[in-house]
């Protein structure tokens, strides 16, 4: 038998990276569109690098070649080779054209990469998805983003069956053909990489809004969806607009296409697609209505629909050389989206939701066996590498020059950026290049951050001396070790702070050796292993607010004693370190419950929160935030002999004594109080409202259940919108209330068309704490709409119970572990980036205690040894047994 080891596939490295030896200066893509079968033409311009001579090899995966010529004549079998998806052709020369066709099988396409079938032979559609790698599963092609092309795209189909056709680019012609079958041409001026190619073929309708840019181009605005949900993509236009608007204004980049489609997906294995000129969206993504959408929902559709716009500068027009520079485009994309967001909505709410997304999925990736650098320096199969580290990790890598050059040099700095690499396959060093000669500084030191994997803990010491009235505070980093490797070199980390007096009031910041100001707040840049800043002048002694806004992604350990947390939590102006001193806070209470020596922490936070929810100066939706403590995964991340049910009931306990604090009576008025104004309004008091709303409900259900179940069966009965619904829902089937299972079946009914709420449906079971969550979701699986082939409704049922409920996966009996590598194994030989990413969620079982620990290690054992793995799983389960 094979093993994993004998079966590993090659790995790719960065420091192999060599330019194309030949390029494609044009291509013609001639297609005719069936659902069964495609047949498509391709027409290569070649050039040569003359400065080498390697033959002429393009990728293509199970392509079924039908002919081939050269220069216009048919090459005779001697003259090619196609094996191990490698075509190697000889003769070809500089300025030779390359014409191949092949044979597509689009429905029995189920990785959906590629040309696939979405939705059902009858009535679904075709579509492509090419990131990173896909085109070399349409046709012969240098499949390397450094290889930018004009494309030219006819589609040739059945009108009757295929009435909508289009690909990247602008319109170019339309029109009849004989057999009832028609075509339609687009033409793309703007070279791009292969895996920015897109086409869609089918029965969709669509909204449109016309757009004029800012410098004055007409751009039809188009979104295309079945027609059974057009009607729910009115949000999306709206957020495709302000995003563009917003990229004019922020980063003067304007659209530069005559058309711009986006269309929406039941079947993406990914969150959406930037193809140039024709965006394709997981409906998930782009959908929304109040009736099946929550306000995270709506928001997440806004923050999508900005990020695959905003692409078409930063990743289309200056794209990425090879894919170790992944984050070169995600990385910044993401902060490109964040601050729009940001702008959109309230700045310190979307800084919280970012940095606990960051925690909860970026640090326990950084700190386990799946850790890798914002720029990995080899990979096997790159569709694992679509991390939170390269995306998250390396936002965050961006929002800390952004914040180190200031607002206007960051964008001198971007524009420098764009205009140096329009056009060009850039690197990590062209982006930190142009930034820094934008504004006459080296940040070639940043550069140490996108090469090392882990998260950097920075400790902070702090000495006041009454008698100089001087506060002396002591940054020292520390990277996290990597066993046999010399100590690295330090990071510049970026240290926002602040002081305060012992009052709340800020304290001016007299720093020695810098020039003074009546500043109240600065940044420090950290450039040594540890450093020392001295303030003067400093009444009494303060207490310090480090790494204000998260100015650095490093975990802060710092000796606060419960009532400097406290002080800051009541405090602070910085509504994220407000937030951040409340999650310390409750971690120290937390430890508390745990060690079951001290209740110092715990009093502490239940009394600055009790102080707090009786204020009316706070803004509902952070009060519900700061109401809010860290979550499992965090909380797991502390310890080492993790017992993840142990952890469920002791965050329960934490909760159950902050209800306790504040009081079923006081709890039960807030709730009246909020519900007393239901709405289905967007407005950003509204959504506040219902998101303080579902935490008090979450609070009375731990001191009175029964009442709270009373109050979320009403108000799931009620709800005017799904944000109420799924809230009181999610109330019922967690709490294991008699009312879950009639709530349950109403929702089913309802919902039963509507594919993105049943998704949720799923999801809310599949995250019911405990043993019975998997009884719950073997059962689940046998329900009529439950499909392996459907990546979203997997993600709904299997992602959310094995990712998103550490309680009820972690049985100790080990059975959640053998059912996700029953289930991985089938998922595979479906679709292999979805069983990749599922089984991601073995990551960390070396810290788990030794129970589950030995029973996670022998069914991954069992995976590892199962022949035939894909590459994209085999890296993942390799890696993670590590
Ligand atoms: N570039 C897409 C985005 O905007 C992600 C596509 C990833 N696709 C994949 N198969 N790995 O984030
Ligand atoms: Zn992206």
């Amino acid at each position: 038998m094979q093993t994993l080891s004998e079966q590993a596939p090659a790995l790719i490295r960065l420091s192999d990276y060599r330019a194309p030896a030949w390029r494609v200066e044009t291509v013609a893509l001639d297609f005719d569109l069936g659902i069964d079968a495609s047949e498509l033409c391709a027409r290569l311009l070649l050039r040569r690098d003359p400065a080498q001579d390697a033959p002429l090899r393009l990728d293509g995966e199970d392509l079924q070649l039908l002919s081939i010529s050269l220069d216009g004549l048919q090459l005779p079998a001697t003259a090619y080779r196609y094996a191990d998806n490698v075509l190697e052709v000889d003769g070809a020369h500089d300025g030779s054209v390359l014409e191949t066709r092949v044979r597509l099988r689009p429905a029995a396409n189920t990785a959906l990469e590629g040309l696939y079938l979405s939705g059902s032979r009858e009535s679904g559609f075709l579509l492509t998805q090419c990131e990173a790698e896909g085109f070399r599963h349409i046709t012969f092609f240098p499949d390397r983003p450094d290889v930018q092309a004009r494309y030219s795209v006819t589609l040739r189909a059945d009108r009757e069956r295929f009435p909508v056709l289009l690909a990247g680019g602008n319109p170019d012609g339309a029109g009849e053909l004989e057999g009832g079958r028609h075509w339609a041409r687009f033409v793309d001026p703007h070279p791009k990489p292969s895996y920015l190619f897109a086409l869609v073929a089918g029965r969709l309708e669509k909204l449109e809004r016309d757009y004029v840019t800012a410098d004055g181009r007409p751009v039809q605005l188009k979104i295309w969806a079945e027609a059974d949900v057009i009607d729910r993509c009115h949000y999306a236009m709206d957020a495709l607009e302000r995003s563009m608007r917003w990229d004019e204004q922020t980063y003067g980049r304007n659209y530069d296409l005559d058309v711009f489609h986006v269309v929406a997906t039941n079947d993406f294995n990914m969150g959406a697609m930037e193809n140039k000129g024709l965006n394709i969206f997981n409906a998930k993504y782009l959908l929304a209505d109040p009736d099946s959408s929550t306000d995270e929902e709506y928001r997440h559709v806004e923050a999508v629909v900005a990020h695959e716009y905003f692409h078409n500068w930063s990743g289309n027009r200056v794209t990425c050389r090879d894919w170790f520079q992944l984050s070169l485009k995600e990385g910044l994309t993401v902060f490109r989206e964040q601050s729009f967001s940001a702008d959109m909505n309230s700045a310190p709410l979307k800084r919280i939701e970012d940095v606990a997304l960051l925690r909860r999925a970026q640090f326990p990736e950084d700190a386990g066996p799946l850790a890798h650098p914002v720029r990995p320096a080899q990979y096997s199969e790159i569709n694992n590498f679509y991390t939170a580290t390269v995306y998250e990790k390396g936002s965050e890598l961006v929002r800390m020059l952004a914040g180190r050059l200031g607002r206007d040099g960051f964008r001198r700095g971007m524009d420098r950026y764009f205009e140096r690499n329009d056009g060009r396959a850039a690197t990590l060093e062209d982006f930190l290049g142009a930034l820094g000669e934008a504004n006459d500084t080296d940040l070639m030191p940043y550069l140490a951050w996108y090469g090392q994997a882990g998260t950097p803990r920075l400790k902070a010491r702090g000495h006041y001396d009454p008698a100089r009235r001087e506060y002396t505070l002591t940054l020292a980093q520390h990277a996290p070790g990597v066993a046999g490797k010399e100590p690295r070199p330090p990071l510049p980390i970026p240290v926002k702070l602040a002081l305060f007096a012992r009052d709340g009031t800020m304290l001016p910041l007299h720093l020695q050796g810098a020039a003074s100001g009546n500043l109240h707040e600065r940044v420090v840049v950290l450039t040594r292993t540890e450093q020392s800043l001295v303030f003067t002048d400093v009444a009494s002694e303060p207490v310090p607010s480090l790494l204000r806004g998260f100015s650095a992604p490093v975990i802060l350990e710092c000796d606060y004693t419960p009532a400097e947390l406290a002080l800051l939590l009541g405090h602070d102006v910085d509504g994220f370190n407000r937030w951040e001193a409340g999650q310390q806070l409750a971690t120290r209470a937390y430890e508390d419950l745990r060690d079951g020596d001290a209740t110092h922490a715990l009093h502490a936070w239940c009394d600055a929160l009790a102080r707090l929810f009786d204020s009316e100066a706070i803004d509902d939706a952070l009060l519900a935030d700061l109401l809010t403590p860290p979550g499992e995964i965090e909380l797991a991340e502390r310890e080492t002999a993790i017992d993840p049910q142990h952890i469920h009931g002791l965050r329960q306990d934490l909760q159950r004594h902050l209800a306790e604090r504040l009081g079923a009576d006081a709890l039960y008025r807030r709730y009246q109080a909020l519900a007393g104004h239901t709405t289905i309004e967007l407005d950003a008091p509204s959504q506040a409202r219902r998101r303080l709303k579902r935490r008090v409900l979450e609070l009375l259900h731990l001191l009175d259940a029964e009442g709270a179940c009373l109050l979320a069966a009403a108000q799931y009965r009620d709800a005017p919108g799904m944000t109420d619904r799924l809230a009181a829902l999610a109330v019922l089937v967690r709490g294991h209330a008699d009312a879950a299972a009639g709530a349950l079946l109403d929702y089913r009914q309802r919902y039963a068309d509507n594919t993105l709420a049943l998704d949720k449906w799923f999801s809310v079971q599949a995250q019911m704490p405990g043993e019975p969550a998997l009884e719950r979701v073997l059962a689940l699986e046998k329900d009529a709409a439950f499909t392996p082939k459907n990546p979203n409704r997997v993600q709904s049922l299997l992602g959310a119970f094995v990712r998103g409920n550490p309680s009820g996966f972690h049985r100790v009996d080990g059975a959640g572990y053998r059912l996700l590598i029953e289930r991985l194994i089938t998922l595979d030989s479906l679709n292999p980036q979805v069983a990749a990413r599922l089984a991601t969620a073995f990551n960390g079982w070396q810290r788990l205690e030794p129970k589950r620990r030995e029973a996670a290690r022998l069914a991954i054992a069992e995976l590892a040894g199962h022949v035939g793995l894909s590459r994209n799983l085999a890296e993942i389960i390799g890696n993670v047994l590590n």
